[in-house]
């Protein structure tokens, strides 16, 4: 650190530490391969932009999971994970920079690097963690879990304990989805909250009600395509009859544990009521908070895609450095959805003028 008092540029950024982590195994980057200090800056920069995303994310997270999230502390959750969404629009375009390693090139050092791999991104496990990717849902790797994983290779590393400590912390912490759902949950549908007496039945009513709306908007639908002979009456009625099955199913929550049932139509009844009266003064930041979580998620599948393609690019369908199927497995991990209501609810949603009436509107106007 700087011993004089002055500020200067590469104290304060801690240049000349920075500037001499780049020498891989060998600790002297005069010592690498020719492409080698490409390939160990343009992972070192994702990093970096990783440990930015976690502490982002951790800040939006903290603000949603307040025990009540005052409406002028939503704006600070949005922005937040804006910059999250940024940093991942950017990641996404810095693939090209890894690109102009070829093929032949990387070859040149590879196999000194295995089995290092980027499924020891342990940063990159933080932020699925955080975010809330359930373990059950991860595609198999042929390694098993992945913290699993990471401990049997800490054993071997000097640094092994900390990288563990970090990936069991955050698996304490509350998740980005728990907090959404917590705040979901106390969202006023109708004008009425959990508390409320009779809330359930109201929360019910609306449902049915929007279900109502959908089916006769499916009707004209499903009669238009029958006209235009595009499909049969017989499989238009399969067809259209299995998807309000499926919509109703989803928003009664008949896939969860009864004990969950209540509370989970009332998150998702709340996206619902949130995204079909997006234009009301007080449901405007709740609606560009969950148009940041879809960015967010959208962002995530990006970067996977972009990532298996420019490996596909580099070492084709050969397995990777870590020992996975490589490209087949990137490309498994890109159906990964932590936010799976929200892009469910799309589904749904009718358009503005077929919506059930709005009941105490009242209470979504601008506060006094
Ligand atoms: C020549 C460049 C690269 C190649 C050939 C490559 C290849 C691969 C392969 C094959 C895997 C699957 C695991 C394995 O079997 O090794 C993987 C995983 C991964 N790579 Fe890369 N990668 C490259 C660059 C990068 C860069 C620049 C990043 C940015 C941090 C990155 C991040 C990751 C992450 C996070 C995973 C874990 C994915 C998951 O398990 O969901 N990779 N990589």
């Amino acid at each position: 650190m700087a011993e004089r008092d002055t500020p200067n540029y590469w104290d304060y950024l801690r240049l000349p530490d920075l500037l001499d982590l780049q020498g891989g195994l060998e600790g002297d980057d005069s010592q690498l391969q020719p492409d080698e200090l490409h390939f160990i800056i343009v992972h070192q920069a994702f990093e970096l932009w990783f440990k930015l995303m976690l502490r982002e994310l951790r800040l939006a997270r903290d603000h949603l999971a307040a025990p009540t999230v005052p409406e002028e502390h939503i704006p600070h959750v949005v922005h937040h994970l804006g910059r999250v969404n940024a940093i991942l629009r950017l990641c996404a375009a810095q693939f090209a920079v890894m690109e102009t390693l070829t093929p032949q090139e990387f070859l040149a050092f590879r196999n000194k690097l295995a089995p290092a791999s980027g499924f020891q991104s342990f940063q990159m496990r933080e932020i699925e963690i955080l975010m809330g990717l359930p373990e059950q849902e991860r595609v198999d790797s042929g390694f098993g879990d992945p913290l699993a994983f990471l401990r049997r290779m800490a054993r071997d590393s000097a640094t092994g304990e900390k990288v563990v400590a970090r990936v069991e912390k955050v698996l304490k912490e509350q998740t980005l989805r728990d907090a959404l759902h917590n705040w979901l949950y106390r969202t006023p549908i109708q004008g009425s909250v959990p508390e409320a007496p009779g809330d359930e039945e109201r929360v019910f009513s609306f449902v049915e009600e929007y279900l109502e709306q959908a089916r006769t908007g499916a009707a004209e639908q499903r009669s238009g395509l029958v006209k235009a002979g595009v499909l049969d009456a017989e499989q238009a009625e399969a067809r259209f009859a299995e998807g309000h099955q499926r919509s109703r199913d989803f928003l009664l929550a008949k896939d969860v544990d009864e004990s969950q049932r209540v509370r989970t139509r009332r998150i998702r009844s709340a996206l619902l009521f949130i995204e079909s009266y997006r234009e009301l003064p007080l449901l405007a930041w709740p609606r560009v908070l969950l148009d940041a979580i879809v960015e967010l998620e959208e962002g995530m599948v990006l970067f996977r895609h972009r990532h298996a393609r420019m490996v596909e690019r580099i070492i084709g369908r050969r397995v990777g450095t870590g020992g996975s199927s490589g490209v087949d497995y990137l490309d498994a991990t890109t159906k990964y959805r932590v936010f799976t209501e929200l892009w469910a609810v799309r589904t749904l949603l009718l358009p503005r003028s077929s919506v059930p009436a709005l009941d105490n509107s009242e209470d979504y106007g601008f506060a006094r």
